[in-house]
């Protein structure tokens, strides 16, 4: 049996959503993590900081009383979005950051940014007052093929804000490929990324080959195996621009399942045994802690968490449960295409 000592670990990118599934979903990410950036994308989306705080209550009151928990707010930004009222809400402590979703990026992103341009006042206000920008890191453009659609929007978009406003914090969220953990690497001191254990654990062929595989289907979409063998380069060598936003999306396995399934992976029950496996298997466990819970709180300003979790590797693989239930529904818990030996001690 082996046993490591960490850093209790930080989720810079999490869904919740509202009402039986925030009821559901929020305990299976406050057991492993202090801290989480807790997405605006609901119906509607949290556009104030009014919006952000009642948001705030309603997930506050699922924290089960035994965890430590804190809920970082956002507001999602759109054309219309006062730049006074985001610079109050930020400065007032309702919100901790801003979204940028392109205007049908993704799930309920439709609400978002089709100009950037449109927008160019806002991003340099946030400069200004130190607010932190995150990213949903894709194109639109209907001609563009969809595995070439976050290197199209680094290319034109975000070398466009980066060039702008080099002071502005960016995080490019769910990095997928390697020309843009290249671009971050070798970017401003500003700009860093979050990426997720799925796009670490799997490649695109876990989408299709087989038959199709619905609860591997998010965006950005998975990519080739360079793009992932890329994105574990830089998760595992301690480079501290990039840290963990495991982007657990939960939807119900009836929306997944269908002629037009929903994209977003549920991983929040077992993405710290499974992030524990691979950096093991790349021989790394000693650079996970910086990337779980050290790397995100740098580039936010904030203090490491004070308290540890423990994880034990046994000779028994770790059994995972199926789903998550949610009343009469059921979300799929993510699984990755491999033996998990950690778990984390409760
Ligand atoms: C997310 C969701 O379901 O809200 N889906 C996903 O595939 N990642 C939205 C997002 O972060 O893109
Ligand atoms: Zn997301």
């Amino acid at each position: 049996m082996e046993k490591i000592e960490l850093i209790k670990p930080d989720d810079w990118h999490v869904h919740f959503r509202d009402n039986e599934i925030l009821k559901a979903v929020v305990p299976e990410t406050t057991r492993h993590f202090s801290r989480a950036i807790v997405m605006p994308n609901l119906t509607p989306p949290i556009l104030t900081g009014n919006d952000a705080i009642e948001y705030k209550k309603r997930i506050e009151n699922e924290i089960p009383k035994e965890d430590e928990f804190l809920p970082l707010m956002t507001l999602y930004l759109t054309e219309n979005t006062n730049k006074d009222e985001l610079k109050k809400s930020y400065e007032n402590g309702l919100v901790f950051a801003a979204k940028l979703y392109p205007a049908g990026a993704t799930t309920n992103s439709e609400a978002g940014v089709k100009d950037i341009q449109k927008i160019m006042p806002i991003l340099e206000t946030m400069s200004d007052i130190g607010m932190p920008l995150l990213i949903h890191g894709e194109v639109t453009n209907q001609e563009i093929d969809i595995f070439d659609r976050e290197k199209k929007f680094i290319d034109t978009t975000l070398h466009f804000i980066c060039t702008k406003l080099p002071d502005l914090k960016i995080t490019v969220e769910h990095i997928t490929t390697k020309e843009a953990s290249l671009y971050v690497k070798e970017g401003n001191r500003n700009l860093v990324a979050s990426i997720t254990p799925h796009h670490l654990a799997l490649n695109r062929n876990a989408i299709f080959v087989g038959g199709i595989k619905p609860h591997n289907y998010c965006l950005p979409i998975l990519k080739r195996e360079e793009h992932r063998k890329a994105l574990l380069k830089v998760a595992t060598n301690g480079n501290s621009k990039f840290f963990l936003g495991t982007d657990t999306a939960p939807h119900f396995i009836s929306d997944k399942e269908s002629a037009c399934g929903c994209a977003g992976i549920f991983n929040a029950t077992y993405c710290i045994p499974i992030l524990a496996q691979i950096f093991d298997n790349e021989n790394a466990l000693p650079q996970l802690e910086n990337f779980i819970s050290k790397n995100g709180a740098k580039h936010y300003n904030l203090n490491i968490n004070k308290e540890k979790i423990t994880l034990i590797k046994s000779s028994q693989n770790l059994i995972f449960k199926k789903y998550l239930d949610v009343n009469e529904q059921k979300i799929k818990i993510f699984d990755p295409d491999f033996l998990v030996f950690w778990e984390v001690a409760e």
